[in-house]
């Protein structure tokens, strides 16, 4: 799959979508509001520019794309009002970013709304806010030459330019990934290695092409998966998907060549490996780093924000519900690869595998990142 041109969430807004399967994502945004909360009033203490320029990396779509967008506005509206700058804000533009293969056209039809919104809510007086798609991958250059004052993505970074190369074990069969799907502790460590070089190599060029954008003084606030110091690098999702298509391989379903030659482009950093990249690459101070835990199927942020939906999605075991959001995700990649045909066997059986696990350890839950930058 060339990830760059066919990477996708679940388009539209059926069952199955990304709009209606993200509740984890969700519930990561609201725990990371005080972060992007901070920069602003940080860079507002510094700067008022007439015209506020920010991206949105990685923005998918459904109800999170214009998320962090219509928060940060809130934010510099509540920030004018205090400065009593006669309730003048700045004009906005917004860049709503993710690779060619988003459903972008899902995000176009909820901008009238999103306008009128912004309307009833701040008055005339408000923005105006001037929003585009931006198509194309962060990791390089999107937009010109000091443009942009800040930069919010979520849930995004931790999706790797590419599958790390030479996995596959053409070339090394010391390479090869053998019925995994991501790095694993039973994994070699050359597959180690070479995602953690994939990832040093895309954050890397991922700072150097957002200082090349920003003003100096503009912030960036970042938000992925991770792992802690202690943990392993496997990743339970994958490591329960490997399982399942292991099963299948045993059922005669699928060809175990196929599931060795399959990989995720993803990769769990942990908190100091952000740190040293953010130092080396030299752009950016590093303001705040931190952590923070959610439960798997985000079910938090139903349970606090939409009660109808609470009580539909009660009726789903917590497996199933994270089976729901991660074929959401990757349902797109594995379809690609392995074929539409197996693809409900293959979640029911990783929803089962999940509903297992929590009865093991029910205090499991997936760890983010959180990072605070400002450009030099
Ligand atoms: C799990 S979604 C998160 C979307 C949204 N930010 C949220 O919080 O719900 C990850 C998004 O990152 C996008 N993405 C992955 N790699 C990317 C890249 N190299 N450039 C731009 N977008 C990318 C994917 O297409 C996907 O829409």
């Amino acid at each position: 799959m060339d990830m760059l041109q066919e990477f996708h969430m679940n388009k539209g807004q059926g069952e199955d979508s990304y709009a209606k399967n993200c509740n984890v994502q969700n519930n990561i945004l609201s725990v990371t509001k005080s972060f992007v909360e901070e920069a602003i009033q940080g860079y507002f203490d510094n700067d008022f520019p007439e015209t506020m320029a920010i991206a949105d990396l990685g923005c998918s779509s459904g109800p999170t794309a214009l998320a962090a967008v219509s928060e940060i506005m809130d934010m510099v509206n509540a920030r004018c009002l205090r400065m009593d700058r006669n309730s003048a804000s700045p004009k906005f533009m917004v860049f709503l970013n993710d690779l060619p293969g988003n459903d972008f056209n899902g995000v176009f039809a909820s901008l009238s709304s999103f306008q009128k919104k912004l309307k009833e809510e701040k008055g005339n007086d408000f923005g105006p806010c001037f929003i585009a798609g931006l198509p194309g991958t962060f990791y390089g250059r999107l937009l010109p030459t000091n443009t942009l004052h800040f930069v919010h993505s979520s849930c995004s970074l931790h999706w790797l330019s590419q599958v790390p190369p030479g996995l596959d074990g053409k070339d090394n069969p010391m390479m090869q990934n053998k019925g995994k799907m991501y790095a694993s502790v039973t994994s070699p460590s050359e597959v180690v290695d070479a995602y953690k070089l994939q990832f040093r190599k895309d954050f890397l060029l991922f700072l150097k092409s957002r200082a090349e954008e920003m003003i100096s003084g503009g912030r960036m606030v970042l938000t992925l998966m991770g792992r802690r110091l202690n943990d392993p690098i496997s990743y339970y999702p994958w490591e329960f998907l490997s399982q399942c298509l292991m099963n299948l391989v045993s059922e005669g379903i699928i060809e175990e060549e196929k599931v060795n030659s399959f990989n995720v482009p993803f990769y769990a950093p942990y908190v100091e490996e952000l740190k040293q990249l953010v130092e080396e690459e030299s752009s950016f101070f590093g303001y705040r780093f931190g952590s923070f835990e959610v439960e798997w199927d985000g079910h938090e942020h139903v349970k606090h924000n939409n009660n109808e939906l609470f009580h539909s999605c009660e009726v789903l075991t917590q497996g199933e519900r994270i089976a729901k959001m991660h074929r959401a995700v990757i349902g797109s990649m594995l379809e690609h690869f392995f074929g539409g045909e197996i693809m409900d066997e293959l979640f029911h059986r990783y929803s089962r595998v999940w509903d297992d696990h929590l009865t093991h350890k029910p205090d499991s839950k997936c760890l983010s990142l959180v990072v605070s930058l400002i450009r030099n």
